[in-house]
């Protein structure tokens, strides 16, 4: 089980903004890669994305929603994951040696990215009023708790 302290978070939001950082450097790893480093790199990428959203959706989105404002700011970000996610799956299914592969790997960063500083931006505002810092330290846990149960399940 995943531990508030395993990654030094102090709590939720602090978490996925870490997550942000992750799938930024995995980004630019997809970037900066070749061959089968790259294909690799894509995987990896695929996998920390996937369980993060997971995580966003069973912990967070729900949060947001009760939050005044909140369901607006929440349908969006679920539009954006669901289009990131449609994204990677045609990246792997097209294989980074695709000749449409740079150029659909690109956009896909920057929308990822988009979708990342609009959490940021727009959602976690909204979370810092309406949840409390102790519910908010307290669903670290859970929330990591997910992301490895939705890494499991792929990797099987
Ligand atoms: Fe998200
Ligand atoms: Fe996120």
């Amino acid at each position: 089980m995943a531990t508030p302290n395993d990654r030094n978070d102090t709590d939720l939001i602090t978490a996925i903004q870490s997550d942000h950082q992750e799938v930024k450097s995995l980004l630019e790893k997809v970037s900066n890669a070749t061959g089968s480093a790259r294909t690799q790199a894509l995987q990896a990428l695929v996998a920390k994305a996937s369980a993060h959203e997971a995580a966003e959706q069973e912990h967070v989105h729900p949060l947001t929603r009760d939050a005044s404002g909140g369901e607006a700011v929440v349908e969006q970000r679920l539009q954006e994951e669901s289009k990131g996610k449609a994204g990677l799956m045609e990246l792997e299914r097209l294989g980074v040696e695709a000749p449409e592969f740079d150029e659909k790997f690109s956009t896909l960063k920057a929308a990822i990215i988009e979708h990342a500083e609009n959490e940021e931006n727009e959602e976690h505002p909204l979370l810092r009023q309406a949840v409390d810092e102790a519910r908010l330290r307290e669903l670290v846990g859970p929330y990591r708790d997910a992301e490895q149960r939705a890494e499991s399940q792929a990797s099987v």
